[in-house]
């Protein structure tokens, strides 16, 4: 929103949100999200193009174009518990409409949802449309969190899918007109509704896709003494294969991925489709599989035992350049490894110590969980250093003084293939990578 805002300075852009906290740091110095250069988009148009409000009422009231963009995460209950969509958060808002409008409105749908969604949300608007016109649209969007301002500023595509009646093709054309003020048009796709929502999931289930196979290439490696980054750069040169998303690591982690399979899972369940949900399962249990695989590693490279030991774990968030944690595998890792008993002391450059804590429920006092101000602190003393965020900053840390402060082997995991390894053994690392021995 703050793009359009800042791209369509004629419109006004009201973001709303129930959260008053999140709606007073958006209007503060202090944004509640880090992500490069959404500092300055957010700043240049505040006040001017863009508001940010908790009036959900009055906004609604005043917009000739809704998006929603609520969460929508994965069902923790009833029904399709653990893979469906919780769509309670999408029909509050769809129900609010219908409740505030005074006039006909243009109702996008931003969340990630699954397939034929708007036809809920057209049968709540339309049975209390009392005389004024509801138009739906699905927009999905597919920006990824650390590089979100480079992915709006330059899609590879915008994606708008709509009725294909003349009043939809006309709601379809007005928000291709706001895309149009900045994306060239062969790239502002439009398309029905339901291919719209579905493409959505399914760009998300190829993309985690294609990290799952080369995570699983990678277990291969470290049976055979093949290298997975070589192997991904050598078929990432086939040009059908492509060089991006083969990055081999400890597991992809973030807000999207999981929940969207999991959904896409659960729709070709209720849809009668068991092996076509079984073969995109895979991607998310090759995930856990990975996710597993790592911490299995460590403490059986510590001697079979982590208890009582201090482990650094450098990076929190699930990729760099963002705070977000939400579903980051250092969390898993992290996990596991408090199970066998490790003392953590962790560092990450943008996550607080209070979102860490709450990601492992460690509370203030839990004394097997210190959280620290920079990479040397948590380093020092430790038995073992793993890298689980590929923040640029770890590449420029002294290796030599960390080696010196730490027990004796001193071990390093890098569960992103940051480093040099062979530069690390030279500095007397024990170390070890992904896909690699
Ligand atoms: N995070 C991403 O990178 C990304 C990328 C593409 C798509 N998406 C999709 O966008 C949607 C939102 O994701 P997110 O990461 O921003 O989630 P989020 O949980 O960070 O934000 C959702 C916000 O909606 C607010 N909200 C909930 N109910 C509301 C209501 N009735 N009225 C007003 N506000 C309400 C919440 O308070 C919260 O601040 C999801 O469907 C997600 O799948 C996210």
């Amino acid at each position: 929103m703050a793009m359009i805002a800042h791209k369509c300075s004629d419109h006004v852009v009201t973001v709303v949100d129930i959260n008053e906290a999140r709606i007073a740091a958006w209007n503060s110095d202090e944004l509640p999200i880090y992500e490069p250069g959404l500092d300055e988009v957010v700043k240049a148009s505040r006040g001017q193009s863009l508001f940010f409000s908790t009036d959900v009422d009055t906004a609604i009231r005043e917009a000739d174009m809704i998006f929603m963009s609520v969460n929508t995460p994965t069902k923790t209950y009833g029904a399709g518990a653990g893979r469906a969509a919780d769509l309670r958060y999408i029909e509050k808002c769809a129900r609010k409409i219908a409740e505030v409008s005074e006039g006909d409105k243009i109702v996008v749908e931003k969340s990630t949802l699954p397939v034929r969604t708007a036809e809920s949300i057209k049968t709540i608007l339309h049975s209390n449309a009392k005389g004024r016109n509801f138009q739906i649209l699905s927009n999905p969007e597919f920006l990824a969190e650390g590089t979100a301002i480079a992915d709006l500023e330059n899609p590879d595509r915008v994606l708008i899918g709509g009725d294909q009646s003349p009043e939809g093709l006309a709601a379809i054309q007005k928000l291709v007109d706001v895309y149009a003020a900045w994306v060239p048009r062969e790239k502002i796709l439009t398309t029905n509704l339901w291919s719209s929502e579905l493409s959505k999931l399914t760009a998300n289930a190829f993309l985690a896709q294609r990290i799952s196979s080369i995570n699983a290439i990678s277990a291969l490696c470290e049976a055979t003494g093949a290298n997975v980054d070589e192997v991904a750069h050598s078929i990432g040169t086939d040009s059908r294969i492509g060089p991006k998303f083969l990055k081999s690591s400890v597991g992809f982690g973030g807000s999207c991925f999981q929940k969207d399979i999991l959904n896409l899972v659960y729709l070709c369940e209720f849809f009668g489709l068991p092996e076509v949900a079984a073969y995109w399962n895979g991607v998310v249990e090759m995930n856990d599989y990975q996710k597993q695989r790592f911490a299995r590693r460590v403490v059986a490279s510590l001697f079979n035992t982590v208890a009582d030991k201090k482990i650094a774990v450098l990076g929190f968030a699930f990729k760099k350049d963002t705070n977000d944690t939400r579903e980051s595998a250092a969390i898993y890792v992290c996990g596991d490894l408090l199970e066998e008993e490790a003392n953590l002391a962790i560092y990450d450059p943008k996550v607080p110590e209070s979102q860490i804590r709450r990601d492992l429920n460690a509370k203030d006092g839990f004394e097997s969980v210190t959280v620290c101000k920079d990479a040397y602190e948590a380093c020092s003393d430790a038995h073992a250093v793993l890298v689980l965020t590929e923040w640029d900053e770890f590449k420029a840390l002294d290796f030599q003084r960390i080696h010196d402060a730490m027990q004796q082997p001193a071990f390093l995991f890098d569960g992103r293939n940051l480093l040099d390894l062979e530069g690390m053994r030279k500095i007397g690392f024990e170390a070890c990578g992904i896909g690699q021995v």
